[in-house]
């Protein structure tokens, strides 16, 4: 695990740019393209939009991305609340990348289990398998709440238990809703995990996270393991509670 913490959120997006470029252009080079997962959220948007930019879209090669999703929520896709929505706005109708290498996770609150069973089967069908027939990606981006939830892995849900399904319904009591998420065996079986993280709101459950306080309560995002890289990117306000 790698933690990098950097001035300001700029330059935080600067750096997970350049992450990104590179991860894209080794799994390119390896397996012919790369398959990433975004994260909702503000933070996973600034670094969206920085792609976006003259100074990062023609770094990657847009061609050989495919584009998943690592979490949604239960709306329309073209509603303001969509990941699906803000990751279009932020980069995804600017780069040249197909509209066929773009993969929403569709939701319906009437029937979650079989929209988790049509993204599993979509991650199956398109992503290259491990040696126990696990899908991995290159890349999951990932995002933390101020209560550690990630993706939409929340405290006190079923999800965080699940450890078969590739893709899970789980409904957020808090928030009345329901939320579609890739689970914990996904993430963790990825190449390279990257946690996105900033501002003053996020120092104290990483202050938590980092100086083991809370062992006997794990946020969810500390269910965060994976086989490959896991990096966390912060900026100094949201390590401004960390030891040294
Ligand atoms: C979502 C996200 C969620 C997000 C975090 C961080 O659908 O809301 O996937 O996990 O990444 O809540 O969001 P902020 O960066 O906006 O705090």
């Amino acid at each position: 695990m790698k933690i990098c913490v950097f001035d300001s959120k700029e330059v935080l997006f600067q750096n997970a740019a350049q992450y990104f470029i590179e991860v894209a252009a080794m799994a390119i080079a390896d397996r012919g393209c790369v398959n990433v997962a975004l994260a909702g959220g503000s933070t996973p948007k600034g670094l969206y939009q920085l792609l976006a930019t003259s100074d990062y879209i023609n770094n990657i090669r847009w061609e050989k991305v495919n584009v998943f999703f690592g979490d949604e929520r239960c709306v329309p896709l073209d509603h303001s609340d969509s990941n699906y929505k803000m990751a279009c706005e932020a980069f995804l109708n600017t780069v040249p990348i197909p509209a066929s290498q773009i993969f929403p996770m569709h939701t319906d609150a009437a029937n979650m289990q079989a929209c988790a069973e049509d993204y599993s089967q979509l991650i199956r069908d398109k992503l290259p398998q491990d040696d126990n027939g696990g899908s991995q990606f290159d890349l999951v981006f990932l995002g933390m709440g101020e209560d550690g939830h990630t993706a939409s892995l929340f405290p006190e849900t079923d999800i965080l238990n699940e450890t078969e399904k590739m893709v899970a319904g789980v409904y957020v009591e808090k928030m009345q809703t329901w939320r579609l998420s890739l689970t914990y065996p996904t993430i963790n079986n990825a190449h390279n995990v990257m946690m996105l993280v900033a501002g003053e709101g996020k120092a104290k459950v990483l202050s938590e996270i980092f100086s083991g306080a809370n062992e006997n309560e794990p946020y969810p995002i500390q269910g965060i393991n994976p086989t490959g890289n896991l990096v966390w990117y912060l900026d100094k306000l949201a390590a401004s509670q960390l030891q040294d």
